[in-house]
């Protein structure tokens, strides 16, 4: 190969674990002599970082395999080689049937091993294994130096994989057993990020709230004992985390709701079903009631919490009457925004062979629910309007001397601030609503302040 830069383009699907992991297979590709481009043209390594949550997200990767295989074609007339990696939750799922599947991929790797995709692509130009999906929990450890950002806000991985095993989701069969990395290294990470002028840090992980990882005290910290920690960062401004399981949400991180002021009002705690029989169905491990019980507690300790979720429709068995009470559910606890799915049978989990719901049925529920979500998150927002509160600015706006940041409810807020900085955390006036975001100005001296 010759030795100018290479350039990868790395394409990212799925959730913010997969963000984090495409920023980390960039630095890994660095050392190799690689610089990331925008875009698939003129790219020697195509990396496809897959999400296999629900059947049309696994399918995208071989109507973009198909895509660009055209221009690895193209290049090869040209002399030039285009390399195809498949990296994420699909190379987790399917491994070797990838290539068989579609030969112009020359790579697989799993979430777990990426770190290995150098010798990987070595391997297989010398004609060896192209497919590494091995768990390797040492990969933190492998991984280059901690990334730094170029952005005010950053994610920063602190847990992988899930025990829990519920009925749909395939995250424990490609993310692996559940694994919380040692705190002093996310302190480090975190300081890193801090240095290059990061003001807010999301925590990741499939089920962050589980996190046990070891503290320089030899004993395992909580989230709550971490989050704290990073608290006292003083550059740090903000802390948010995702995504959490209702099961994890301890004493101690709704307390730290409360006490922390650090950390953002705005949690996103998927309960998937209203339905207690769907709850079991789904093994989630926890009724509606405990749910209920959980959004009272962290509202005692922090009243201005916005709150989000997940749910899924249409899962094995669900009738109208199981379908009514998530609407309820929705009802009773109010919601500043929610994703909302129709249920995708995946391979290799126990509810993918259960009797299934009809596609229109699903549709239709989906239809319902996703106008209740609708509404709410509008009135959430419409009453923000007038009020005071703080905006990290986080890039250019459309319009000159207009910045786009997000509120401490997670809210994007388009701020006319002339003059001001991406990176700066200032108050603003809310003015008014767009469709998926708010206007504002930047507030005079006084203001009622809603986070208090
Ligand atoms: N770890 C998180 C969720 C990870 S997956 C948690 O425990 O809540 C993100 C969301 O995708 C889930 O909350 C669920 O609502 C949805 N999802 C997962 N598997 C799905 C499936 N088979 N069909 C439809 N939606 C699914
Ligand atoms: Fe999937 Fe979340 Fe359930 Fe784990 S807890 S199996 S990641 S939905
Ligand atoms: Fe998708 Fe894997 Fe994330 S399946 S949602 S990319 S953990």
């Amino acid at each position: 190969m010759n030795t100018a830069r290479r350039k990868v383009f790395i394409k990212t699907y799925g959730c913010q674990m997969n963000v984090y992991d495409s920023a980390r297979m960039a630095d890994v590709l660095a050392r190799e002599g690689y610089e990331p481009v925008e875009g698939p043209d003129g790219a020697d390594l195509i990396v496809l970082n897959t999400c296999n949550i629900r059947e049309k997200a696994a399918e995208k990767v071989y109507s973009e395999v198909g895509r660009i295989r055209h221009l690895k074609e193209a290049a090869r007339r040209e002399g030039r080689r285009v390399e195809i990696a498949v990296a994420g939750c699909v190379a987790q799922a399917e491994g070797e049937e990838i290539i068989r599947r579609a030969p112009a991929v020359d790579v697989v790797v799993g979430p777990q091993s990426y770190h290995r995709l150098g010798e990987t692509l070595a391997r297989a130009r010398q004609g060896g294994a192209a497919v590494e999906t091995e768990f390797d929990e040492t990969k933190f450890e492998r991984l280059p130096a901690p990334p730094k950002s170029a952005a005010p806000s950053a994610f920063l991985t602190v847990q992988e994989g899930c025990d829990k095993f519920c009925t749909f989701c395939v995250v424990p069969y490609t993310r692996g057993g559940e694994f919380s990395r040692p705190a002093a290294k996310i302190v480090a990470e975190a300081k890193r990020l801090l240095s290059s002028g990061v003001r807010e840090i999301m925590l990741l992980g499939q089920n962050v709230n589980a996190y046990h990882g070891k503290g320089p005290d030899g004993r395992d910290w909580s989230l709550a004992r971490l989050i704290l920690e990073l608290a006292e960062l003083p550059e740090l401004a903000r802390i948010r985390y995702t995504t959490s399981h209702p099961r994890d949400m301890s004493d101690d991180l709704i307390a730290a709701h409360g006490a922390c002021e650090k950390l953002m009002p705005y949690l996103h705690l998927p309960v998937q079903s209203g339905s207690d029989r769907i709850l079991a169905a789904m093994n989630r491990r926890h009724g509606r009631e405990a749910y209920f019980s959980i959004i009272d507690r962290l509202r005692q300790a922090r009243p201005d919490l916005a709150l989000s979720g997940d749910f899924i429709v249409g899962f094995p068995g669900e009738e109208e009457e199981d379908f009514a009470a998530t609407l309820d559910l929705v009802e009773r606890v109010g919601y500043a925004s929610a994703y909302s799915f129709k249920y995708s049978p995946r391979p290799g989990t126990p509810a993918a062979s259960r009797e299934q719901v009809a596609e229109s049925v699903k549709a239709e529920r989906l239809a319902r629910l996703q106008a209740l979500i609708g509404e709410q998150q509008k009135r959430f927002n419409a009453a923000t309007v007038g009020l005071t509160m703080d905006v990290l600015l986080e890039r250019p706006g459309r319009r000159a001397g207009q910045l786009v940041g997000r509120s401490p409810f997670l809210q994007a807020v388009n701020v006319d601030a002339p003059g001001r900085q991406i990176g700066e955390i200032v108050p603003v006036v809310v003015e008014g609503l767009g469709s998926n975001s708010l206007f504002a100005r930047l507030a005079g001296a006084a203001g009622e302040r809603l986070t208090a």
